[in-house]
């Protein structure tokens, strides 16, 4: 048996692994500037937290969850989101008591059976937020502005925000009687899952995949044209809060959230650079969800942003990430000093140097090879001569003619200061240091 990974999951390599580290400090980073506090929450749940939180009649719960018995019989599925998980820890760990608003941030895998494709995966990655006690329009445009914030400190360009509302159980009512009778001359030529959801659930019909269904579903009847005058006072509410941030967006009629959970505002940002979905993040309001899990009635509103799909539109856009940082120096051992290398290794490791050494028995011009090839900056030779006067020759492997004859004991302070420093200081230090050091 060949053994590969799973289709749709990927192993993030070393040499992309700077990217993601960066992507997700500069994440924790604006959270924290906004008042959002990480939670970490299991990978797995009972499965029926999904099913009340995200929706029975959702296509992520009915096809899409990895669901399985575990040893005690019990019904576990891998989470496919977030959103239901906080909303658990928010109840079990009396946050309602806490001061509101409650405002979360994640950074989490999530495992979705789905047809792979670009931007499309099976185990992916979401940052996310979650806020907890606001029902106001002024956090719906906060949580839009951290979004904003954090691709423009990324150097993200281009990515447009698309915002709708979807109203609330009151006004979803008389909406869904208006778009049953649109699609009641079409319910024999919507696949079998529609005709289902006719009954069930006619706003999942909207987000059908099927080609027949999309095509009936292009002119149907908006939510949003059909909000009652609360919700309506509510969107307006963050279109001014939006346009006083300086926040540019569309009114988006036709965006439909795959999650059950929505009322209200619902927002996503689209590139058309991360697949065929073309969304790299999306959220909404969840007023009622606190309440249908058995809390305290508790607005709530939240956004998933796909870490993959970022990297994408990061790619795209030419956006320079930082790179694995290469060794700082390489010392070539000659004369069976390896030891005498490996303490000197480790002083100036101890001292904050990236600092490689041969483990492996290489001739000299063989470690020469491999210092070039692990992108080291500067490379020393220790052997019998140099450990006897207690010098050694600091050398670029970038720049030619920078050099300087080294005290052994001066290398930890040296090399922390040439670290990470651009080539004309490094110079400039090297120059400084011959010059005074009357070796
Ligand atoms: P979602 O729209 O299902 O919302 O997912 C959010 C984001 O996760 C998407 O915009 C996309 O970037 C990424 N994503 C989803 N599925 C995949 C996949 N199979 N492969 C790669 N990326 C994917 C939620 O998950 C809600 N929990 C968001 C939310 C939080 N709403 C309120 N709070």
């Amino acid at each position: 048996m060949k053994i590969a990974a799973p289709k749709g999951t990927r192993d993030i390599l070393p040499g992309e692994i700077t990217a993601w580290q960066h992507v997700e400090q500069v994440f924790a980073e604006i959270c924290g500037r906004f008042g959002y506090q990480e939670i970490r929450i299991p990978t797995f749940e009972q499965t029926g937290l999904f099913q009340r939180g995200v929706g029975n009649t959702t296509d992520i719960v009915q096809k899409e969850m990895y669901t399985f018995e575990d040893k005690g019989g019990r019904s576990m599925s891998l989470r496919p989101e977030g959103t239901a998980g906080v909303v658990r820890s928010f109840l079990e760990n009396g946050m309602a008591s806490w001061p509101s608003p409650v405002r979360l941030f994640y950074n989490i895998t999530a495992f979705r059976y789905e047809n792979v494709q670009k931007g499309r995966y099976r185990e992916f990655h979401q940052f996310g937020c979650e806020a907890f006690g606001a029902s106001g329009p002024a956090i719906d445009a906060e949580l839009i502005s951290l979004l904003q914030l954090y691709f423009q400190t990324l150097g993200l360009s281009r990515t447009s925000l698309h915002i709708s509302s979807i109203g609330c159980p009151v006004c979803r009512e008389s909406y869904l009687e208006v778009l049953k009778k649109f699609l009641q001359p079409h319910l024999d030529r919507l696949c079998t899952d529609c005709q289902e959801r006719f009954v069930k659930n006619p706003m999942r019909i909207i987000d059908c995949k099927e080609a027949v269904c999309r095509g009936i579903t292009r002119d149907a009847p908006a939510q949003l044209d059909h909000i009652c005058s609360d919700c309506q006072r509510h969107f307006q509410g963050l279109c001014d809060n939006l346009d006083s941030l300086g926040l540019d967006y569309i009114i988006d009629r036709k965006i439909v959230r795959g999650l059950d959970y929505y009322t209200r505002t619902v927002f996503e940002f689209i590139s058309e650079n991360v697949g065929t979905q073309g969304t790299i993040c999306g959220g909404g309001r969840y007023d009622g969800l606190v309440a249908a899990m058995g809390g305290p009635p508790t607005p709530g509103i939240g956004f998933a942003l796909g870490v993959e799909r970022l990297l994408m539109e990061l790619a795209a856009q030419r956006v320079q990430l930082p790179q694995p940082a290469p060794p700082t120096v390489y010392l070539a051992v000659t004369g069976s000093m390896e030891q005498q290398a490996a303490s000197l290794c480790f002083a100036l490791r101890r001292a904050g140097v990236r600092a490689q050494t041969d483990l492996l028995d290489r001739s000299l011009k063989a470690q020469m090879k491999h210092a070039g090839k692990s992108g080291a900056q500067f490379v020393l030779v220790l052997g019998p001569d140099e450990l006897a006067a207690g010098t050694t020759q600091l050398r670029s492997l970038l720049r030619e003619n920078v050099t300087a004859v080294v005290r052994l004991a001066d290398l930890p302070d040296l090399l922390c200061g040439l670290q990470d420093r651009p080539a004309a200081e490094q110079d400039k230090i090297i120059d400084d240091y011959a010059s005074t050091s009357a070796i």
